[in-house]
């Protein structure tokens, strides 16, 4: 890496050192603290994740890197501060949230994300780090540097959204679990995640932009020859709601060691909105349910999913079977 990219980091290196002793030993972290504490943080988690605490002030990280011999330009061009369109100075980027630091594969810090606390006002929840000659968001896994031998070892990974999702999942013994920090797969996170494994969990929240997000990236890594499984959540819960709501171990036992396979979940997927009453539904989500299973799939997947469709739509197994046989014919 170049110089300059080198001097970036050591930028976010001494960022992260001075937001986690904010948070940890002074005052002003306080509340900080005892929010991170009711959200089942530990002290060791919050260690190990380097998290802090941004003043509300508008330059301390500006003057602290200043005395670290840091220049204002090369601050800028990190993401860590933003000079003031009337060119008139500089400001922080992070204030008066917590911060997050994300990291490259090799384990050091390239941007931040910062959660406001009171999550009620017009500003967004999570404010990132910008595009930066060292961070580029659809190339990072967060928690991709911790998990990786683990991944490596089992051959097998968890996809989630947030980085509370991957924090609650670690202390809920789920240690192969990465973020996508929103979610948008992008085809740079795959080419990653295929490297280290051949399954994948996608562990996406449980509404609306979930459920789309989790069909989406399930096609695209089914479509790269994954074994792509689907831990799906009650409605309105995330991985970090389900857990505080219903325990680390029957998350671990019932959502990650349990979910639906590729298939059962397209087929779940495709059956949301219809309404059996009406043939229009019905034929719709027979036509969709069939073409899953047309080619690359088991005699005994095809007989199981085939009875499901039939019971779920009351159309004989034979003549699903007649019209999976003409999907396939035009396909041959
Ligand atoms: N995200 C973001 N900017 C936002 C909202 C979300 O970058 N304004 C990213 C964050 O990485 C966040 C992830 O998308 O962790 C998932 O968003 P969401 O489900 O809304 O947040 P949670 O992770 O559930 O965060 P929390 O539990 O703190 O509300
Ligand atoms: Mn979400
Ligand atoms: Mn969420
Ligand atoms: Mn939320
Ligand atoms: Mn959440």
């Amino acid at each position: 890496i170049s110089k300059e990219e080198g001097r970036m980091k050591e930028a976010h290196a001494f960022a992260a050192e001075y937001y986690q002793h904010l948070l940890l030993n002074t005052e002003e972290g306080e509340k900080a603290l005892i929010y991170l504490e009711q959200r089942g943080f530990t002290k060791e988690l919050i260690e190990s994740y380097g998290i802090g605490w941004s003043l509300p002030h508008w330059d301390s990280l500006t003057q602290l890197l200043t005395r670290k011999g840091f220049e204002l330009q090369e601050m800028e061009q990190s993401g860590l501060i933003i000079q003031r369109e009337d060119g008139s100075g500089w400001f922080d980027r992070f204030r008066e949230r917590i911060m997050f630091p994300i990291k490259d594969d090799s384990g050091r810090i390239i941007a931040f994300s910062g959660r406001i606390i009171d999550h009620t006002g017009e500003d967004a929840k999570y404010l990132n780090s910008p595009e930066t000659p060292i961070f580029h968001k659809g190339q990072v896994l967060y928690n991709l540097d911790q998990a990786r031998p683990i991944i490596r070892k089992e051959r097998k990974i968890v996809l989630f959204e947030g980085f509370m999702d991957v924090l609650s999942a670690k202390k809920a013994n789920v240690h192969n679990g990465v973020g996508t920090m929103g979610t948008s797969l992008t085809m740079q996170h795959l080419n990653k995640i295929k490297r280290l494994a051949e399954r994948i969990i996608v562990c996406y929240d449980g509404d609306k932009a979930g459920w789309e997000a989790a069909k989406r990236a399930a096609e695209m890594l089914h479509a790269e020859k994954m074994k792509v499984d689907v831990a799906v959540l009650p409605t309105g819960l995330d991985p970090d709601d389900y857990i505080k709501q219903f325990g680390e171990e029957s998350f671990k036992s019932k959502i990650i060691e349990e979910p639906q396979s590729y298939i059962a979940f397209m087929l779940m997927y495709a059956r949301r909105n219809k309404n059996f009453q009406f043939n229009n539904d019905i034929l719709q989500y027979v036509d969709e349910a069939l073409n899953y299973l047309v080619g690359g799939i088991s005699p005994i997947e095809k007989e199981l999913y085939i009875k499901q469709i039939s019971t779920e739509t009351n159309i004989s197994e034979d003549t699903l079977n007649m019209q999976l046989r003409q999907k396939e014919g035009q396909l041959a």
